[in-house]
């Protein structure tokens, strides 16, 4: 091609966006790792940033966090059991580890040459563990001590139906959050499961908050029912999306005169290309209507959720087998270049809410 310039040659060659791809690293921060209720019946495995993780309860009830790799030969500890002293017993010759992840017996030793009774010559890492609003929050950086609390779940009180779901994705933690804070896709992706009353034209306001970044939508239509009022008027949603540092994206709904739906997702990353997210939808719905509400609920979501899991997976496919990202974005995209940035920057361990992000965009929603 005589007539390109060198520098659009380049942008044109999609070879060169090459091992380019938003991934971030950020262990100094807490995740869910489970629910509560996932340690009910014994030690589990999870893996967050590509670390294996044993969970399991201790004597007094508490949630322990070890790496899932036994210090004698390796063998997965999840696969072992809690005896009576709370310890987590390997599987393969029963050493027993504590909530520190200190060797505090190995079964049949007589004679220890190490003189090592203490256990801190065997010990396995072990991780910063925190339970709040039903969840196991581990703090990924091994032997570390945590800074701070993770976010508080909002709305999972006798007000609210809540419900919560499990998704495991095949794609970066980027990706994900971004998906599940975008507006544009649910037009395409999730076609006919919600809105799709003929289109409007609104205006979104991207801000600052605490830890992130919100944007609020005006003049939108509600996502479900009329779009209208009896006298006409059209019916207008109040709508916030929000992103907190590192890995929460959190939806609100607000419907005149009394709905209110309150989505929180916290993200966990598995591995550069796996993430693992929680969605408690809570809903303020009367208590006696809520059996009848709940499996429709869980149904729908599982609907949309699926359809979500589908595209980012299909998504991330197309961009390793191509090498790398090469993404163009326009004024719709208000969250995911900014997260990203975000992310950069404290994964750099500089501040990640200096820039300016003020901005208004006018948008047409289907
Ligand atoms: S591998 Fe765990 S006790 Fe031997
Ligand atoms: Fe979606």
């Amino acid at each position: 091609m005589p007539n390109e310039s060198p520098s659009s040659a380049r942008t044109s060659n999609p070879s060169l966006t090459k091992g380019k791809y938003s991934v971030a690293h950020l262990p100094d921060a807490w995740y869910v790792a489970c629910r509560s209720d996932d340690l009910a019946d014994g030690p589990i495995t999870r893996t967050i940033f590509d670390l294996p993780i044993a969970l399991f309860r201790d004597a007094s009830g508490e949630a322990a966090a070890v790496l899932d790799r036994c210090a004698h030969r390796n063998a997965p500890l999840s696969g072992g059991r809690v005896d009576e002293s709370g310890h987590l017993a390997c599987p393969y010759h029963g050493w027993r580890f504590d909530r520190s992840g200190a060797c505090r017996e190995v079964p049949g030793l007589i004679e220890d040459e190490a003189g090592e009774n203490d256990g801190t010559g065997r010990a396995v890492p072990s991780f910063a563990t925190l339970e709040q609003d039903d969840f196991v929050w581990v703090w990924a950086r091994p032997d570390a001590e945590p800074e701070g609390l993770p976010l508080r779940i909002p709305c999972i009180d006798d007000d609210y139906l809540v419900v919560v779901r499990e998704y495991d994705v095949e794609c970066t933690l980027h990706a994900a959050l971004e998906n599940a804070l975008d507006v544009p896709h649910t037009a395409f992706v999730h076609r006919g499961d919600f809105r799709g009353k003929g289109s409007r034209d609104i205006e979104a306001v991207r801000r600052r908050i605490p830890g992130g970044i919100e944007v609020e939508y005006l003049g939108e239509p509600p996502l479900s029912g009329e779009a209208v009022d009896e006298a006409g008027d059209p019916v207008v949603s109040e709508h916030w999306d929000r992103f907190f540092l590192p890995s929460v994206a959190q939806v609100e709904y607000r419907t005149p005169p009394d709905k209110h739906l309150m989505s929180t997702l916290p993200h966990t990353p598995v591995s550069d290309f796996r993430t693992r997210f929680w969605l408690v939808s809570c809903w303020k719905v009367p208590a006696d209507k809520r059996d009848e509400m709940r499996p429709v609920i869980e149904k729908q979501l599982d609907t949309i959720l699926g359809q979500d899991v589908e595209i980012l997976r299909d998504q991330t496919r197309r961009i390793r087998e191509m090498g790398g990202e090469s993404f163009r974005s326009t004024a719709l995209d208000l969250m995911g270049p900014e997260i990203l940035r975000m992310l950069r920057q404290s994964e750099r361990g500089l501040p990640a809410d200096d820039a300016n992000i003020d901005r208004r965009v006018r948008l047409r929603v289907f």
